[in-house]
């Protein structure tokens, strides 16, 4: 505890003394997103993460999340100095869909639109039409259907057949996973709500459909918190990361939260749905992110201006 008082009395310092600010993702160490809070950053879902970046008039941004995150922060404020705690925090989405290949995917289906999840690679958005996240993505895509447009979805398979049972639209799908996400299972959730009659379920979209078909309320992270500060049931069964729980015990003491099962937790393992990207970020690396200068995103400023352009469209229409 010495040593976890004084990293986090380092921190706030070097946060002070580089003009930086930190933008944090629910899921990483509560450490992380309370000090974030409290010297004027954000804790926020990833759109949220990539608005308040852009528009924060600090010089150095200090992405605590995973590195598509870092790159978004980074195309959106190519003047900003962009640092992460480690760099080789990634996602499987991202790593699931190379940019090569999904050009190619691209070649083959000239007549659709191009519409990428924000956990993807610059080199993807750049040759992607839009840009989407977990929040936006269900109106995006309604309104590209309304327009008549059919689309090409890459790369999350689950959060791209949701939407396309939304709203009908015409989507070929990339069939990539969050390694997270994938793992809740619709049979020991439906075993769980009947212990728990009382409880609403909560369930981020990148989950399996069966588990989406048990949830009340369907939602990108912030949606979700959304969901349990509105609603007024006494106790929430959650199907996401369980960095989210801090946040949702925080805003709401007076709530139970119950972790969704996955293959592993049902009575062996109580909190198996934990991105290890997520978790590389540390104290300790914000520290030497600060003191060193590592951790810092480049991007090529020819890439990152095509990548932004698809990136802003989604910020222009959730404007
Ligand atoms: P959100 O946009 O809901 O924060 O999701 C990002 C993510 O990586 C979820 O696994
Ligand atoms: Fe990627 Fe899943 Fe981790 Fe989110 S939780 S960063 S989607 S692997």
């Amino acid at each position: 505890p010495a040593q976890r008082t004084e990293l986090l009395a380092r921190c706030r310092d070097l946060l002070a003394r580089e003009n930086a600010v930190l933008v944090a993702h629910y899921y990483v160490h509560p450490d992380l997103q309370d000090l974030a809070l409290e010297t004027g950053g954000c804790v926020a879902d990833s759109l949220e993460m990539a608005r308040f970046g852009r528009d924060h008039a600090a010089t150095t941004l200090v992405v605590s999340g995973v590195r598509f995150m870092g790159e978004t922060a980074k195309m959106l404020s190519m003047d900003k100095r962009v640092l992460m705690p480690d760099l080789d925090a990634t996602c499987s989405l991202d790593l699931g869909c190379p940019a090569d290949a999904f050009a190619a995917w691209c070649d083959a289906h000239p007549d659709r639109t191009a519409v990428v999840y924000a956990n993807t690679s610059a080199a993807v958005k750049a040759r992607a039409d839009w840009v989407v996240t977990s929040s936006c993505a269900l109106d995006i895509v309604r309104h590209l259907k309304n327009r008549g447009e059919k689309i090409l979805w890459a790369p999350d398979r689950h959060l791209g057949d949701y939407i396309r049972r939304e709203t009908g639209a015409d989507m070929l799908l990339w069939q990539g996973a969050c390694i997270v996400h994938d793992e809740f299972k619709a049979l020991e959730l439906e075993l769980l709500k009947t212990e728990h009659p009382e409880a609403r379920v909560l369930v981020h979209p990148e989950s399996p459909a069966g588990v989406i078909a048990l949830a009340d309320v369907v939602g990108s992270t912030s949606q979700i918190l959304k969901a349990a500060r509105e609603l007024n049931a006494p106790a929430y069964i959650v199907a996401t990361d369980k960095g989210m729980f801090h946040a949702l015990q925080q805003q709401n003491p007076d709530k139970v939260f119950i972790e969704a099962p996955t293959a592993g937790n049902s009575a062996t393992c109580k909190s198996c749905a934990h991105c290890p990207w997520m978790a590389m970020n540390s104290l300790q690396g914000l520290v030497h992110a600060l003191e060193t200068g590592a951790g810092e995103i480049t991007l090529d400023p020819e890439l990152a201006a095509r990548a932004r352009r698809s990136v802003e469209r989604m910020l222009d229409f959730t404007a």
